[in-house]
């Protein structure tokens, strides 16, 4: 289970390691539905430049590694970023939470989605049945459509790798309640989260993930080797 942290190396800036503003603004106003509809201009404005550098974004170490860990082990994905580099890594079971930021879909129609790879949306930018197109991706105050997948899986996993994520938002942050009583759980962060600290159940990495991700992925290929 990744966040913004395994992304960070890539150059794409985490959410909260900068006092709750994110590329200068507040995360609520950029990344909540009530933002859409208060400036549906700045928040296209906004997610064009991101999707242009997640676009660019290179994947790091950390996301070569989770794909690596794929040789000995049946490795599935669930990530709350909305950046592709997972997948560019060459990851192959990847489940995204929060959307895909190089897709738009139709503020009418839930089904209309189309892959932008990095061209922006403007407004006028509209579905056939005349919806404006915005971010395919969940923002606060919208349902998490995939959250049950991602706690089936987790319900079955052997092994939980947790990295780079503060653990703050629900749904996403419950996911770890879904995992069997008997099964290890391995956190990586430089900054451990309040939830972990403390916690027995979690064994704790406080590294940088493009450094503590390929360390463990190598003690996890020995063990099943
Ligand atoms: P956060 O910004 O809340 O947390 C990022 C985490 O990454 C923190 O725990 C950092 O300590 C850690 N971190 C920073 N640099 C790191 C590095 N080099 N290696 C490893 N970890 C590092 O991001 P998320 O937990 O992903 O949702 O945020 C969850 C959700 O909140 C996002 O998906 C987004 C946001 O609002 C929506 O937009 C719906």
């Amino acid at each position: 289970m990744t966040g913004a942290g395994v992304s960070a190396e890539s150059g794409l800036l985490t959410f909260r390691d900068s006092g709750g503003l994110w590329e200068g603004y507040d995360v609520m106003q950029v990344a909540s539905i009530e933002g859409w509809y208060a400036n549906k201009e700045l928040l296209l404005d906004f997610y064009n430049m991101r999707r242009k550098q997640a676009f660019e974004a290179k994947p790091n170490p950390a996301h070569f590694a989770l794909k690596n860990l794929e040789k000995e082990y049946h490795v599935n994905i669930i990530t709350q970023n909305v950046d592709d580099l997972h997948e560019k890594a060459g990851s192959t079971h990847v489940l995204h939470l929060h959307g895909k930021l190089r897709e738009a879909k139709s503020e009418k129609d839930d089904s209309y989605i189309i892959d932008l790879k990095d061209k922006p949306i403007q407004m006028g930018d509209v579905c056939p049945k005349g919806g404006q197109l915005r971010p395919n991706v969940v923002w606060f105050g919208e349902m998490v459509p995939n959250i049950e997948p991602a706690a089936e899986l987790v319900s079955k996993a052997d092994i939980l790798l947790i990295i780079g994520t503060s653990l703050v938002v629900y749904p996403a942050a419950g996911l770890v309640n879904a995992a069997r009583r008997d099964i290890p759980i391995y956190l990586i962060d430089p900054n451990i989260p309040n939830v972990a600290i403390g916690n027995p159940r979690f064994h704790c990495l406080e590294k940088k993930a493009g450094k503590g991700t390929p360390e463990l992925v190598s003690k996890l290929l020995e063990t099943n080797a």
